[in-house]
């Protein structure tokens, strides 16, 4: 089975007098039909650019330099920007960190809704209108055959979200974005529109990719989860394993535990150091610096995603593991269990 996204060695840089940054080195993962995966990382890690490539909203001078994203088995990456803005109002729907980005002040929040409606599905303007009021009921907005004519100023910020998330599924998208979909609410909001997006996502079989800083909503909401460092992939795997068997030093460190080989964890304390600048990313594997359990190796070579238990982790510790042939009662094949099964591009 393929998958519905694939991104493949995504490179992404910026021009800049002072010669190109590189912000997204050799990125590659894929979403299954149906899956949510947690993408987490520091600030300034590349989650954003990553969500940012897959929708075309890649702000210039930021560009693809090299890689693939491919949706449903389609390049999607080099699409002119009327084809795109198609893709991104059928088939990928985007929830940002501020409702307002999503939504014309000027407009009412039924117009937006049934215009998305009557220009990606085949409906008339009546039949739009009519789905528009579901959507606002399906996500929680009370009294929506009224609400259906207010504009997005006469809703309180997290009705307005629900408002985004209403218009970001109106088109039924096979994948949603959301890009810190809660970190502008109230923190006594937030729960509420994660677990909106994650029920109603899960009754219509959409993907969800949801960045956020926020472990605790990881866990509760993804099947997988993508650990970002200095705009390459860490640690990808199964939510559970990532967070209590980490296999990548940094993601240990992120989840406050020592990973070891036969994947117990230890309780550590926080990680020395900050994430470099990206004119300055340390040559080898870019955690070495902060890693303490650097290997001579790591401040020369670079490690690609290898296997390790059910993850995979861009980490030479892993090397012996990945080379060596596996026990019958040893961990499963890489791939197993994961929605990819075995033979995912991320062990390419
Ligand atoms: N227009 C730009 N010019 C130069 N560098 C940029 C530009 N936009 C983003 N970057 C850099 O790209 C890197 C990745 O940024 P990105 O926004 O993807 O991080 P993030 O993981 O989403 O962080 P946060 O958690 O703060 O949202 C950062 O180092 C950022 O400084
Ligand atoms: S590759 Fe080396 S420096 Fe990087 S995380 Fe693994 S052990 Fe640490
Ligand atoms: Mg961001």
């Amino acid at each position: 089975m393929s998958a519905l996204l694939e991104v493949r060695n995504l490179r992404v840089e910026f021009p800049t007098r002072r010669g190109t940054l590189c912000a997204l080195d050799d990125v590659s993962f894929s979403i299954q039909a149906g899956e949510v995966l947690g993408v987490v990382g520091e600030s300034g890690a590349g989650k954003s650019l990553t969500g940012a490539s897959i929708i075309g909203l890649l702000e210039p001078p930021g560009r693809i330099a090299a890689g693939e994203i491919l949706l449903a088995g389609r390049r999607i990456d080099n699409l002119p920007d009327e084809q795109m803005r198609r893709v991104r109002g059928r088939e990928i729907g985007a929830v940002f960190q501020d409702p307002l980005t999503s939504l014309n002040p000027l407009y009412t929040v039924g117009r937006q809704l049934a215009e998305t409606i009557v220009t990606h599905l085949d409906m008339s303007w009546s039949q739009a209108r009519n789905r528009a009021v579901e959507l606002l009921a399906e996500t929680g907005i009370p009294a929506a055959r009224e609400r259906i004519d207010h504009y997005p100023h006469q809703f309180s910020g997290g009705m307005r979200q629900r408002v985004v998330i209403a218009l970001a599924l109106a088109a039924e998208p096979k994948l949603v974005v959301a890009d810190e979909p809660t970190t502008a609410l109230d923190v006594s909001i937030q729960a509420q529109i994660i677990e909106l997006l994650k029920r109603l996502c899960r009754e219509n079989g959409t993907a969800v990719m949801l960045i956020t800083h926020d472990m605790g909503v990881i866990a509760e909401t993804a099947d997988r989860v993508a650990v970002m460092y200095a705009g390459r992939v860490a640690e990808i795997g199964p939510v559970a394993d990532v967070i209590h068997k980490p296999r990548h030093p940094y993601t240990a460190g992120l989840m406050g535990s020592i990973p070891s080989l036969d994947g117990h964890a230890e309780r550590l304390v926080q990680i020395d150091g900050s994430m470099p600048r990206l004119n300055a990313i340390p040559p080898g594997c870019a955690f070495n610096p902060r890693c303490g359990r650097r290997l001579p190796r790591c401040t020369q070579d670079r490690p690609e995603l290898l296997p390790a238990g059910t993850s995979m982790a861009a980490c030479w510790l892993h090397e012996a593991e990945a080379a060596a042939p596996r026990a019958p009662s040893g961990p499963a094949t890489p791939q197993e269990g994961l929605p990819g099964g075995k033979g995912s591009e991320e062990s390419a």
